[in-house]
């Protein structure tokens, strides 16, 4: 791995495809025996969350749905503060076993502000599934249940995750060089 350019900024590896993949397969441990019996449905957070999501469903071996909902609240590398749904909810999830896919807990801000529209569904149960954690940046009190890394308040990037729309392609996951 090397240093990548991605429009006016230098990044740097941070987290291989390797790390992630391990990673991923021990959160897809812990969700299949957690989950056992109670046929969960993911609900993904697009657009970030896609390549997480599609691999970490593929280590799924209990009877699961998925489903997908697109948030916006990010413009270059700053939190915008406000969250736009782009793309709602399509189904009941009255009852149902709830797992919230998402690529990074970074403010908070965007799950604080979905969640009490889930809650208001009556969901039997509701976790939070996320790939990065960066609890120096929180604001709003969300705290994943299934955390891939816990990392730095530096802007990362790759697998999924993008600068202006830029390197969600990358299978790895680089760190923006101050
Ligand atoms: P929030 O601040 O927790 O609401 O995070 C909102 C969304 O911003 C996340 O789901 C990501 O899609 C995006 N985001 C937050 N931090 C980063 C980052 O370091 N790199 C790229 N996207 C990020
Ligand atoms: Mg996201």
């Amino acid at each position: 791995m090397h240093t990548i350019q991605v429009k006016n900024k230098t990044f740097i590896p941070y987290l291989s495809e390797k790390e992630i993949q391990e990673t991923v397969n021990r959160i897809g441990k812990e969700i299949n025996t957690d989950y056992k019996n109670l046929q969960p449905l993911f609900i993904v957070i697009l657009n970030g969350a896609f390549m997480f999501a599609a691999d970490l469903f593929k280590t799924i071996n209990i009877d699961a749905e998925i489903s997908f909902i697109k948030l916006i609240s990010y413009k270059g590398t700053r939190s915008t503060g406000n969250v736009i749904t782009a793309i709602g909810l399509d189904e009941l999830i009255k009852n149902k076993h709830i797992i919230i896919v998402e690529d990074i807990i970074d403010t908070g801000n965007t799950l604080h502000t979905f969640l009490p529209q889930l809650i208001d569904q009556q969901p039997a149960s509701l976790k939070i599934a996320s790939l990065l954690y960066k609890p120096e940046a929180t604001i709003y009190p969300i705290k994943p249940d299934y955390i891939g890394f816990t990392i730095p308040n530096k802007f990362v990037l790759g697998y999924g995750l993008d600068y202006d729309g830029l390197a969600r392609n990358l299978s790895a996951i680089y760190q923006l060089q101050e």
